[in-house]
């Protein structure tokens, strides 16, 4: 096989590993997480059971959630440390850069990288799930020129975070809806930020690194900035009217609308289907959303174009809709994702860990050889 059939552009269907995490069929709209719908999981589970699932391959008992459950309730807190670095960063800095740089600097307190010894994998997932929320609402809180809320800890994983961004606590349907969507962006196979967190974990770098590497990694818009973008393009569309023409402007730029098209769902994603129910449901409990029209139009106008091409709602599409209706700022969308995705990230670097065998692929050179070297009075 030559290397041009081998090379495939951005590896799309090349597998990347062998995993046992989740699993995504595109044809037909499956999501598994440990071989578990994740239609079962979003109706009868909580993030914190969800995270235990993918990060140890099973189920918790009722005393292993709860021990998993105490341990995180009691890690929130984040050195004050961290906060002061906070202080310092710009207020028009985007969460996401907060949180990358934020979740880097965890590993200089506590990186150590003891990758053999099971009491500081389990440390290390405990402070990254506990501590990641309580960074990006401190962000958040010291940009809107407060102090940092301190943890409830009272409060469930999904209540204390939504506590964090008000000190209020949150309705409990609320706060339930947000605990689902938690779930639903939890893992999701050979994304690129999960990509980017088996290549740093292949290296045995700390986990602190691998979950900084792969937060940079979704904070671009084609992976997980959408949803924040999805909510500016239903507000410049306007009106149920202006969507047609919008999507034939943007079918005739060859310009990508955002929230739909998925490298390996060429259905409607299973969670979009999720979200869409999650959003009606809010809507009929906390009052209408008048975007939410221009969206269910939007969809069929996109299928009627493009459906044949699968291209068709994804995650990023009625996410955005459900945190405004949470009052959840939009530049808090992405770093949601990634406070959800930590849990799928680091049973990916579990799971890397065990193959230990560090990434290192080829390429196809297509520069020049034996070029001479120009001196400097000679270059033009
Ligand atoms: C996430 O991988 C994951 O699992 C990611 C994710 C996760 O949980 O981790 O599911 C989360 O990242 C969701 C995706 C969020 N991003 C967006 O909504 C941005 C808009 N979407 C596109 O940029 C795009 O669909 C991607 C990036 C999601 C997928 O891109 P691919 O697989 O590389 O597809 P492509 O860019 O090669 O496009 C194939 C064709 C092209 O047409 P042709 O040139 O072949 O004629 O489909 C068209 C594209 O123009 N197309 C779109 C489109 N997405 C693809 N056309 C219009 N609008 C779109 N959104």
């Amino acid at each position: 096989m030559t290397d041009s059939e081998v090379f495939k552009e951005g590896l799309a269907g090349v597998p990347a590993a062998k995993s046992r995490v989740s699993h995504v069929d595109g044809t037909d709209g499956i999501l598994e997480y440990r071989g578990i719908r994740i239609e079962e999981l979003a109706k009868s589970s909580s993030f914190i059971e969800v995270a235990y699932l993918l990060i140890w391959g099973k189920l918790p008992t009722q005393g292993e959630l709860e021990e998993f459950e105490y341990e995180i309730r009691t890690h929130r807190r984040i050195k004050y440390h961290i906060r002061d670095m906070m202080k310092c960063f710009p207020e028009t800095g985007h969460p996401m850069d907060a949180l990358q740089t934020s979740a880097a600097a965890l590993g200089l307190f506590y990186a150590r990288r003891a990758l053999d010894d099971p009491n500081y994998i389990r440390a290390a997932v405990v402070r990254l799930l506990a501590k990641i929320p309580t960074m990006v609402a401190a962000f958040h809180m010291i940009r809107e020129g407060n102090d940092p809320i301190q943890p409830n800890d009272k409060l469930d994983y999904a209540s204390n975070f939504l506590y964090m961004l008000t000190e209020k606590e949150p309705d409990p349907f609320a706060a339930k809806v947000f605990d689902v969507c938690l779930t639903l962006h939890a893992e999701h196979t050979m994304n690129a930020s999960t990509f980017s967190a088996r290549v740093t974990a292949s290296t045995l770098t700390d986990p602190y690194a691998v979950i900084a590497s792969a937060v940079g990694t979704l904070a671009g818009p084609l992976h997980g900035g959408a949803n924040e973008e999805v909510l500016n393009m239903l507000e410049e569309i306007g009106s149920v009217e202006n969507v047609r023409p919008y999507v034939e402007k943007c079918l005739a730029n060859k310009q990508r609308i955002m929230g739909f098209g998925h490298r390996v769902y060429k259905v409607k994603d299973p969670r979009a289907i999720i979200l869409q129910d999650l959003a009606e449901q809010l809507f009929a409990k906390m009052g209408h959303d008048e975007y939410y029209e221009i969206a269910v139009e939007l969809e069929k106008v996109v299928e009627e174009y493009v459906g044949q091409k699968g291209i068709y709602p994804n995650v990023d599409f009625y996410s955005g809709l459900v945190y405004r209706k949470l009052d959840i700022p939009s530049d808090l969308f992405t770093p949601l994702f990634a406070i959800a995705r930590v849990a799928g990230w680091l049973a990916h670097w579990k799971e890397q860990l065990s193959v230990n065998k560090i990434y290192r692929p080829t390429q196809i050179y297509i520069g020049d050889h034996n070029l001479s070297y120009v001196p400097m009075t000679e270059r033009v």
